[in-house]
């Protein structure tokens, strides 16, 4: 079957589960598919692993909060982790939980090798520790805070096992030198070399203070520390102890973000080393995105999500933007709006405009046939020049996993495709047998590009690539497409174009980042659960007319009381840039005054507002509408089919600002 292909092994860091994935994570996810993808049509056979980080202090809080078991709470995250990238079309061959029994095996496993070795001992321990990043902050002093997420470090004294880090310098350094390319993007490889020049001090690999861990085997009360416990799951996905039966390990390549290249370039090789084990080839460092230039997080409140993203402009949208718009290795912002202007250019205007205006044109001169050159004019023998040198650019750029450059020469020739269409005007010629001959020459030229483009796309754009393939009436997927055969002139003449379907409809900028919004503030804010059973039994099987409303589920009075209602005054009302139907209002609540935005611009004149009392839920978690923040919600009734906005309000008594809604 698959014997005889050379083998290809690369990872993503395990999540963590006391989270849900945001861009961030995505990102990673999106490069490793990415390169899972492309490995296979350059002949390899792949693995790529991804999981979930399951154990620490933090996921033992969050299952206490939850009131459920910790086995349970990880349980139902991990799912939710896997689900997630399912729904995306991010594919792992193998998904690691660090509480699979395979996993726990392979840690106890690795940790016996490295104590037989001479390499663990056991010690005391006192320093600052981070429980968020689930580790102890090196040269903290009580009271500091934690140099990465800013939160508060605690003070931590326990018996540790140790592993002998410290014996690694020379034999870490020595293989960087050997290994120029195990650390990458070049400007990390210096930073870690510099760090390991500095010398190394033991690690503490073992906790008494947490319960929820992986037990080291005969010396309970201790359980693994996050860190040897998580590395290891790259191992446990291709076999743990046996891993020389499946031919996988070492890995080529670890991706991992910026913040954790310390753990994989450092601790790991040294654990390998001390277990005697073969070490990884290649652990490449990628930048952050970012929000309004700092890195996301959920208790900032500005954590991007992958699937309204993918349920409003498509998952291959997302997948482009995130590896074009940002130089792999480093950092870069996030915003909808580049988003969109990206997807409304490149994706909408640039490839799905090439393939829909090439098969007409096709449909239209030659019945939908791919037709067949007899001659060729200088301009064609260019642009096919220029493509034969894209394949090669390409490919070299996707190796080095330079994505944006990858992208930029793609589109680039989609952009010669467009220049050489408009230069030539296939539709401007007439029946002759010349025309004729020179709109086949052009036609076919032009759908030989979009060939090549649809394989050497594929990788980042697997779902929409499909799709033109159909269209160029090709069999099978772009994804057997072996690239290392793929030239310039193998379209065969005389094949069916497939059926025309949309593949990036252009969008409204601002609708389309209003209904991301609205419903990623959805997914985060969940309102309670539908009563789905009840709907569906509350509906009538009336044929054209439609189903009467279900009645809603009454609730108690102790649930609407959750539900804080106060008087407000609005104090000020403007315009947002940029959002049409948004008004930003600061409303004056009694206590405070709050900064709301209201989906009113259309029915309501700012300087009207002024002064105006109005209903206002005060108790809603604040939330951003077209990155404006909005801390509570002023209430307004939703009239004829439109749902008109219409304010409620207090015309008739004079209530005091603040007073509570009962
Ligand atoms: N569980 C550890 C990794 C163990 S690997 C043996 C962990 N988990 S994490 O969920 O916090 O982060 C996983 C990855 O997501 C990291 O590589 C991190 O850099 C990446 N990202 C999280 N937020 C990010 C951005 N905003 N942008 C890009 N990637 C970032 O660390």
């Amino acid at each position: 079957m698959s014997q005889g292909k050379p083998k290809f092994y690369l990872t993503t860091p395990i999540y963590y589960t006391n989270g849900l994935p945001h861009i961030g994570h995505t990102y990673t996810t999106v490069v490793a598919d990415t390169i899972r993808r492309y490995k296979r049509m350059r002949g390899y056979e792949v693995v790529m692993t991804t999981g979930t980080d399951e154990h620490g202090v933090n996921v033992e809080r969050a299952a206490k909060k939850a009131g459920i078991s910790e086995t349970e709470f990880v349980a139902k995250m991990a799912a939710e982790w896997r689900a997630l990238w399912d729904e995306l079309g991010l594919a792992a061959d193998e998904f690691v939980r660090t509480t699979d029994l395979r996993h726990v095996r392979t840690v106890q496993w690795l940790f016996r090798l490295c104590r037989e070795n001479g390499y663990v001992y056991k010690g005391q321990y006192t320093g600052q520790y981070c429980i968020y990043d689930n580790a102890f902050v090196n040269d903290a002093k009580p009271g500091d805070n934690c140099p990465d997420c800013g939160r508060p470090t605690e003070t931590i004294t326990e018996e540790n096992y140790f592993f002998k880090l410290s014996a690694f310098q020379k034999p870490l350094l020595d293989f960087y030198k050997k290994n120029p390319e195990f650390i990458q993007p070049e400007t990390r490889r210096n930073e870690i070399v510099s760090f390991v020049e500095g010398g190394l001090k033991d690690l503490s690999i073992t906790r008494t203070t947490i319960r929820w861990g992986i037990p080291v085997p005969g010396e309970e009360p201790h359980v693994f520390y996050v860190w040897f416990d998580a590395l290891t799951s790259y191992l446990t996905a291709v076999g743990g102890p046996e891993f020389e039966k499946r031919g996988f390990w070492p890995a080529d390549l670890h991706l991992v973000g910026k913040d954790i290249i310390r753990f994989h370039t450092v601790y790991w090789p040294a654990f390998l080393m001390a277990a005697m084990q073969p070490v990884p080839k290649q652990v490449w460092a990628h930048g952050w995105f970012l929000m309004d230039a700092t890195k996301m997080s959920k208790s900032k409140g500005n954590v991007v999500l992958p699937r309204p993203i993918a349920n409003m402009l498509g998952m291959d949208a997302l997948r482009y933007f995130l590896l074009r718009e940002v130089v792999f290795g480093q950092d870069g912002n996030f915003s909808y709006d580049a988003l969109v202007t990206r997807y409304n250019s490149d994706l909408a205007n640039g490839l799905g405009n090439l393939a829909s205006r090439t098969a007409a044109l096709i449909e239209k001169n030659f019945g939908g046939k791919i037709p067949k050159v007899t001659e060729r004019k200088s301009q064609d023998e260019a642009l096919a020049k220029e493509v034969q040198s894209a394949i090669g650019e390409v490919l070299e750029n996707y190796e080095n996993l330079s994505f944006a450059r990858a992208l930029e020469t793609i589109w680039s020739v989609i952009g010669s495709a467009d220049k050489y269409l408009t230069s030539e005007q296939p539709w401007a010629l007439g029946n002759s047998e010349q025309d004729q001959a020179r709109k086949a020459a052009v036609l076919w030229t032009t759908a030989e590009l979009l060939r090549i483009v649809t394989v050497l796309g594929h990788p980042v754009l697997p779902a929409s690539t499909e799709k033109v393939w159909a269209l160029l009436g090709q069999t099978g997927s772009p994804a057997a497409v072996e690239l290392d055969g793929l030239r310039w002139g193998q379209l065969a003449p005389g094949k069916q174009l497939g059926k025309a379907q949309a593949l990036f409809p252009r969008v409204d900028k601002n609708e389309a980042i209003e209904r991301i919004e609205a419903m990623a503030n959805e997914e985060l804010n969940p309102a309670p659960a539908a009563p789905a059973a009840k709907l569906a039994a509350n509906a009538t099987l009336g044929g054209a007319a439609a189903a009467p409303q279900a009645a809603p589920e009454k609730i108690g009075i102790e649930d609407f009381a959750k539900v804080e209602m106060r008087v407000g005054q609005i104090k000020t009302a403007e315009r947002i840039v940029g959002a049409d139907k948004l008004l930003k209002l600061t409303v004056d609540i009694g206590t405070e005054i709050r900064q709301i935005c209201a989906g009113i611009a259309q029915y309501y004149e700012p300087e009207k507002l002024i002064g105006r009392k109005v209903a206002v839920v005060v108790n809603l978690a604040p939330r951003k509408l077209r990155g404006v923040e909005s801390n509570g919600m002023v209430i307004a009734a939703a009239v004829g089919p439109d749902g008109r906005p219409v304010l409620a309000g207090f015309p008739d008594e004079d209530v005091e600002i603040g007073a509570r809604l009962k």
